[in-house]
């Protein structure tokens, strides 16, 4: 698939969401993150708001639950129109069947590992997600600083899909910006978030191509 872009919209202006998700109609996703103020110390938005994100985003909607109880609301967000869901590996009980039920609606499923998480935890079950999230910052909050130690992860996990020949996509999400994308391009990550690095900017669609642009060539460099 190849390098591919989700702007985060925790960065956009949440009085003026449908004017800030056209902004970057360029993107590959819209990532959206969904806090419940217990798994997570910061609440955001659930089922409903993302249901009316879903009908007038022009991209994708990539849902990041960092709630507790994904067993439960997890399918819900396929249904509501996410057309990829990621859950925390530390909020599961059951990360395999919550991935089964996440394809079984028709969506993308995808497991997040917070940075304390060992990769181990999902190695064994690699081909049951579609994606997994190596987060690069301690969930909660925009405008952290990148955490560099995650990259062994996303080696590790881009060596295993690689010698499993699984076309796994790999995501970060955490202090992506010009400064920092291409360490993980060259790591073996693929898709990636970003919040204040796209927001910030001046030109929130120039900056999506930006990113993209120097990832692409990290690749290929
Ligand atoms: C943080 C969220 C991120 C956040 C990233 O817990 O999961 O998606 O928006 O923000 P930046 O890109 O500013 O680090
Ligand atoms: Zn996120």
């Amino acid at each position: 698939m190849g390098i591919q872009i989700a702007p985060s919209i925790l960065s956009a202006d949440f009085a003026n969401l449908e004017r800030d998700i056209a902004a970057v109609a360029n993107a590959d996703w819209l990532h959206v993150d969904v806090m419940d103020g217990h798994f997570v110390p910061n609440l955001t938005l659930g089922l409903p708001v993302l249901e009316r994100l879903a009908q007038v985003s022009p991209v994708p909607i990539d849902a990041h639950l960092m709630i507790e109880d994904p067993d439960h609301w997890a399918p819900r967000y396929a249904e509501a129109g996410a057309a990829s869901v990621t859950f925390h590996f530390e909020a599961a009980r059951d990360a395999k069947a919550i991935a089964r039920d996440i394809k079984r609606l028709g969506a993308r499923a995808s497991v997040a590992l917070k940075p304390g998480t060992p990769v181990e935890a999902v190695l064994d079950d690699l081909r049951e997600f579609d994606m997994v999230l190596v987060m690069t910052v301690e969930p909660g909050f925009g405008g952290q600083s990148f955490m560099p130690d995650m990259m062994s992860k996303v080696r590790t996990l881009r060596d295993h899909a690689h010698a499993e020949q699984h076309d796994l996509w790999i995501q970060t999400d955490g202090g992506i910006s010009r400064d920092t994308i291409e360490t993980v391009a060259r790591s073996g990550g693929d898709v990636f978030v970003a919040g204040s690095a796209v927001y910030g900017a001046p030109d929130p669609a120039a900056e999506v191509t930006a990113l993209r642009d120097l990832a692409r060539a990290a690749c290929h460099g």
